[in-house]
């Protein structure tokens, strides 16, 4: 039954359909990624000409190479992408040297919300994935522009953090990746929240597995993981990891997976945090966000992901500071 959910509105050849918003660094990679996986067929949209064209002719020149039959169209509308499955919005600026955090979001709200709107009277039983940063931030505008349930309109954060935290936690103790898990609440800012009680390498918690100086040192360098790639490449941020986190939230709602994945979701009253969007575990599945799952926190614990929810806070009331003086 779920299945049919998300098979409903899919691509004329029976493969799924999923829109990608936005066709530069993180956009491109997803649909490589997504086209890879074989299930889906794949537009993407973007505002400058012949670029999204250009990328999917490419990629579907990749095909014959690497075995796979999706199809990919490019177009700078939305016409093309009508009835998609899963929506991704990477569309966005990324802060330039001058520009202020005000006018980030300012020209990030308008971008996404307008995204929003023509997905929404394209493809009305999408799932939305928001990538545009700020993050928590741009899910309250896409949320707000959609009107959608919750369910429907999450935010990919928490993969990419999390697999960052165990990249890490692997390097350090010189294991496989395959058997660290992790885990990362909170906002995707510095403010986010490892969660290093509940990660563990093959079932054993890291407390156990490494010194406190160095978890904490972990926990600093997965907070600041998006600055220190920003800062080697200096033109622009991160983009394998981000697609492959998007790519993973999108197969856990096609495929209908069910996976425990930290996702960006509307709290209403979990966790103790109201009407803002945080990233908790969720299970993710054919409607989207199925179910929030509460974990219990230490006080410490719960006050980094107060302190992490005053910060989506303040970003929410910059907007509508924007919105008013508008
Ligand atoms: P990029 O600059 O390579 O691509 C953004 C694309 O959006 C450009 O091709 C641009 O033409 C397009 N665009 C702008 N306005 C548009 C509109 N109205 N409609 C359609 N397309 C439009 O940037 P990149 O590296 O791909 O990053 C995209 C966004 O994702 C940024 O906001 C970035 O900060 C964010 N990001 C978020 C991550 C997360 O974990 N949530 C991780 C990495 C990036
Ligand atoms: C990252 O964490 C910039 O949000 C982006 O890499």
């Amino acid at each position: 039954m779920a299945t049919d959910i998300a098979r409903r509105e899919g691509g004329s050849s029976g493969r799924f359909k999923v829109t990608v918003v936005g066709a530069g660094m993180v956009g491109g990679t997803v649909a490589q990624l997504l086209a890879q996986r074989g299930y889906a067929d794949i537009v993407l949209v973007d505002i400058v000409e012949g670029m999204p064209q250009g990328k999917a002719l490419d990629l579907m020149q990749a095909g014959p190479v690497l075995g796979y039959d999706s199809r990919l169209t490019g177009a700078n509308g939305y016409d093309e992408s009508a009835g998609s499955d899963v929506v991704v919005i990477t569309s966005g600026i990324a802060r330039k040297p001058g520009m202020s955090r005000d006018d980030l979001l300012k020209t990030n709200m308008r971008i996404v919300e307008s995204v929003t709107k023509e997905i929404v009277s394209t493809s009305p039983n999408a799932i939305i994935i928001v990538v545009s940063n700020p993050l928590d931030a741009m899910c309250h505008v896409a949320f707000d522009a959609a009107g959608w349930p919750r369910e429907r309109v999450i935010g990919q954060a928490g993969v990419l953090d999390s697999a960052r935290f165990r990249t890490f936690i692997a390097m350090e103790l010189d294991v496989s990746v395959a058997d660290v898990s992790a885990f990362v609440l909170g906002g995707h800012g510095d403010t986010m929240v490892p969660l290093s009680r509940y990660s563990t390498v093959a079932g054993i918690p890291i407390p156990e597995l490494i010194a406190p100086d160095r978890i904490k040192a972990i926990e600093e360098r997965t907070a600041n993981g998006g600055a220190e790639i920003v800062s080697l490449l200096k033109s622009g941020s991160a983009y394998y990891a981000p697609a492959s986190s998007v790519v993973d939230m999108v197969e856990a709602v096609l495929l209908d997976k069910k996976r425990i994945v930290p996702t960006s979701v509307l709290l209403q009253g979990e966790y103790g945090i109201e009407g803002l969007y945080v990233g908790v575990p969720v299970k993710l599945g054919a409607r989207g966000v199925e179910q929030i799952i509460e974990i219990s926190l230490t006080d410490e614990e719960q006050a980094a992901l107060r302190s992490s929810a005053d910060a989506v806070q303040g970003l929410v009331d910059a907007m509508e500071r924007l919105r008013s003086e508008a």
